[in-house]
């Protein structure tokens, strides 16, 4: 049972959610490890420890899940709700903005309920101080009242997992941190495991695709299934009305061209990233928050959402004085990259 699942704006390749597609996004979630696609190896660790909080008769353990948006997250976190046969409840850091929120949420959970904290990382301090003890040993201290009236007193919460996801395992502080015994990194996915997600979310919509469609879409999808089954949605969209309600390659190509979406996956964003480090600083380095300023996008939207991967195809590179564009990067805009002048190399040893 998914409860209180929260909406974000975003773009249209970008991974976070948009408004409105969460219903589809929730019909297409595996609900069973065995038809989630990839990430081989915290599948394979969660099923393990799945099985054996099931043998022991105990609630699982609590679980951190990190890695770039859009990746699987919450997914997962309903997978391990539902193979446990309890409820999950979902809320985010930044929606619990006092003590009394996350008090209320905690001490209405049921036996072995799972409860689901998105951008863990966001939570406030006095907030996460009561997570401790309720991670602990299960229960939270309330004072109510305050100066010499003030009384405190032990409420004992029901057995719970916590699962926490963030896409920042630096930025949670080391006592939270130290608090959940299962911790798994999530990665982006190929474009094998990509094509496969597609061609299950084309079957639950009823919607033919074929090997080219499927293979096009997956090498478009920036390594994230979010944003693969969004560009599913909107080559359905050409295919109904063009190609006889197929998603083949033409369908599938006009849908991306239609979207900006460039052979790679890079949106306008992505390309106004690199050509504005080319054309206004050389190719870097040049620090985030000049970056952020140049081309009008938070720094947190740049860190988290278009760096995981233009530094996994290669086209960005962090270095410690900031940003370089790779020679590749380069390349894929075609404008020359003059060796003598934007030598990496060079750059990192000035
Ligand atoms: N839909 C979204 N993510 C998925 C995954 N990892 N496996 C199967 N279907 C998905």
């Amino acid at each position: 049972m998914i409860e209180n699942e929260m909406d974000f704006e975003g773009r249209l390749s970008a991974p976070e959610y948009i408004e409105g597609d969460n219903e589809i996004e929730n019909s297409l979630r595996p609900k069973q490890l065995s038809d989630y696609i990839g990430q081989v190896k915290a599948k394979e660790n969660l099923s393990v420890y799945i099985q054996a909080a099931k043998l022991r008769n105990e609630p699982l353990d609590h679980v951190l899940l990190y890695g770039p948006p859009g990746l699987g997250k919450t997914t997962l976190a309903g997978i391990v709700a539902n193979e446990l046969g309890v409820n999950l409840r979902i809320t985010s850091g930044p929606a619990i903005e006092k003590q009394g929120d996350l008090v209320a949420i905690l001490s209405n959970l049921e036996n072995g309920d799972v409860l689901f904290i998105d951008e863990i990382h966001r939570l406030n301090r006095t907030v996460e101080e009561i997570l401790y003890p309720a991670m602990e040993d299960g229960k939270i201290d309330i004072i109510i009242g305050k100066g010499p009236s003030a009384r405190s007193f032990q409420l004992s919460l029901p057995k719970f997992t916590l699962i926490g996801a963030t896409t920042r395992a630096g930025q949670i502080s080391a006592p939270l941190r130290d608090r959940f015994g299962v911790i798994l990194r999530l990665e982006m996915y190929t474009n094998e495991e990509l094509a496969e997600i597609v061609k299950r979310s084309s079957k639950i919509l009823n919607i033919p695709l074929d090997d080219d469609g499927a293979a096009i879409i997956a090498s478009r999808s920036r390594g994230t299934p979010r944003i693969a089954n969004r560009l599913l949605k909107r080559s359905r969209d050409f295919a109904e009305v063009k190609y006889e309600g197929i998603i083949n390659k033409n369908a599938a190509n006009e849908a991306l061209s239609s979207m900006d979406i460039d052979e790679l996956g890079l949106d306008t964003i992505d390309r106004r990233l690199l050509s504005t480090m080319i054309k206004n600083y050389n190719g870097g380095p040049v620090g985030l928050e000049t970056i952020s300023a140049a081309i009008g996008e938070e720094s947190v939207t740049i860190e988290d959402v278009y760096e995981p991967y233009l530094m996994q195809i290669g086209f960005l590179a962090r270095t410690p004085r900031g940003r370089c564009v790779t020679p590749a990067g380069y390349k894929h805009l075609g404008i020359e990259f003059n060796p003598d002048n934007n030598s990496i190399q060079q750059k990192l040893d000035l």
